[in-house]
């Protein structure tokens, strides 16, 4: 597999991180041999590295550094809480200020009812415990066969051992791992990028409606507790679904009574211009949203379970209950109070206007990318977008995998300094939402530069002809 070898300066922080520490999604051969990229510095979007190159994150870190790197209000809003109470704990009936404010101000921003929220350490242990009470709530409601879950092929709820078998991507389903494979179903990707050739986008979103109703009626919808969907799937390739795909597919979740969580894990917090779209982009009413990233911009690790009155109340129906989930890092006074700081300074900065007006501009500068010859699609929308490279792009053909075509550009841009995610045969661009059109004119060139690069380089391979 391509990869480039990196060399620092500083070579004793890199071979201690080379020998020591493992990373999520590590490929134990290539960081053996290469090593990482070592960051040391972070101010708004731009990073510096321990040798002092400085890049433009166009990734906004993994989705998540949506307010920006290196403010000092929150520094200080950080600090002051630490020296206040830097913890309490959060188990039964004892909680603390942060954690009641943040917890009121969600139940404020989320859509309709969803009125109570649980917090987590992050998104995956959201949507975990989120299928805990997905799975309370229909026992306590006498559905104790609803037991199912629906989701679709490419999404992605994050790797704990039920959010990785949740999730729909092939590549991530290690060989060696096992799943909970009895009570998931994987339905088709909305991509219609890969539909079949001769299907509209109208047909294609029939069909996928369609077969959501078969599965439905297969599984028997007495069995089904929930359908999990991203509004746009993310690490999945940023897959914007057919145009009336989100509604009809909760309308059906009305239909035969299947509760809808919307995973919001990225979606949230501004990305879209929105602090949640399920309802403002898509007319949406989920029962249960899940959030983390954006809801504290990284500066501190939280994640969120919001959920409605109507599960609330079928949960509180018996006073011997108690929902047996949770962590001891739930509502960390301290990250509760990132969140609120993050919450202030997206509204004071209107960031979400920002959004609303630098991200068409992005998007036409990103789909300029289209006549590369190996640019097959430019897609998402406004700050959730990505890059899609193909070795031909009339049969759509995959780049053979030990290419590595997404790294390989990555890298190359990484070298003009502009970071863009590599995911296969994905380059996944979502900025901080303070980047300017200014920004947009720094990254957009650079990638072009960084594909074209990469085209010699597959010329000279023999990959492309040349
Ligand atoms: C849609 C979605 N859900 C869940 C997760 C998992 O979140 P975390 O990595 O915080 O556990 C992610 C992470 O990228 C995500 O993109």
């Amino acid at each position: 597999m391509h990869m480039s070898k990196r060399i620092h300066s500083s070579q004793e922080i890199w071979e201690k991180d080379r020998r020591h520490h493992v990373h999520p999604f590590h490929n134990f051969v290539s960081y053996d041999e290469n090593g990482s990229l070592i960051m040391d510095k972070g101010e708004g979007a731009y990073l510096r590295d321990i040798d002092g190159k400085e890049y433009f994150d166009a990734v906004g870190g993994m989705w998540c550094t949506n307010i920006g790197l290196g403010r000092k209000e929150m520094a200080d809003a950080i600090a002051e809480q630490v020296t206040k109470l830097a913890y309490a704990n959060p188990f039964t009936d004892m909680s603390n200020e942060p954690a009641a404010r943040l917890a009121a101000r969600l139940a404020e921003l989320a859509p309709g009812d969803l009125n109570h929220v649980l917090f987590t350490g992050g998104g995956s242990t959201a949507n975990d415990t989120a299928f805990r009470m997905i799975q309370m709530y229909q026992a306590a409601r006498g559905k104790k066969r609803k037991k199912h879950v629906l989701v679709r092929l490419d999404a992605y709820h994050g790797t704990t051992y039920l959010t990785t078998s949740l999730s729909g991507k092939a590549g991530e389903k290690s060989p060696e791992f096992s799943f909970v494979e009895d009570i998931i179903h994987h339905l088709s990707s909305p991509n219609f990028y890969r539909a079949p050739s001769d299907m509209s986008e109208a047909d294609f979103c029939d069909f996928l409606v369609d077969e959501m109703e078969q599965k439905i009626l297969e599984l028997g919808a007495d069995n089904i507790a929930a359908f999990f969907a991203e509004p746009i799937l993310g690490s999945g390739g940023v897959i914007v679904p057919p145009e009336g795909y989100n509604r009809r597919t909760w309308e059906l979740c009305q239909k035969y009574d299947i509760l809808y969580l919307a995973d919001e894990v990225v979606t949230g917090f501004g990305r879209l211009g929105h602090w949640f779209v399920s309802k403002d982009m898509f007319d949406v009413q989920p029962d249960i949203i899940t959030c983390a990233k954006g809801l504290t911009s990284a500066y501190l690790p939280l994640g969120a379970i919001i959920f409605s009155d109507r599960i609330y109340e079928v949960l509180r129906n018996d006073a011997d209950r108690w929902f047996t989930g949770g962590f001891t890092y739930s509502a960390h006074p301290v990250c509760c109070v990132a969140a609120l700081k993050n919450i202030e300074i997206m509204e004071r900065e209107k960031l979400f206007e920002n959004v609303k007006a630098v991200g068409p501009y992005f998007e036409a500068q990103l789909k300029t990318l289209r006549d590369l010859p190996i640019v097959g699609d430019v897609r998402g929308r406004l700050f959730m977008m990505c890059v899609v490279s193909v070795m031909n792009k009339k049969t759509k053909e995959f780049f053979p995998y030990e290419v590595n075509i997404g790294k390989r550009i990555s890298n190359n841009c990484e070298a003009l300094g502009v970071i863009v995610r590599p995911y296969v045969d994905l380059n996944i661009l979502s900025p901080p939402l303070t980047m300017t059109r200014h920004d947009v004119d720094y990254v957009v060139p650079r990638l072009r530069r960084a594909i074209e690069i990469t085209i010699d380089e597959l010329r000279g391979e023999g990959y492309l002809a040349a």
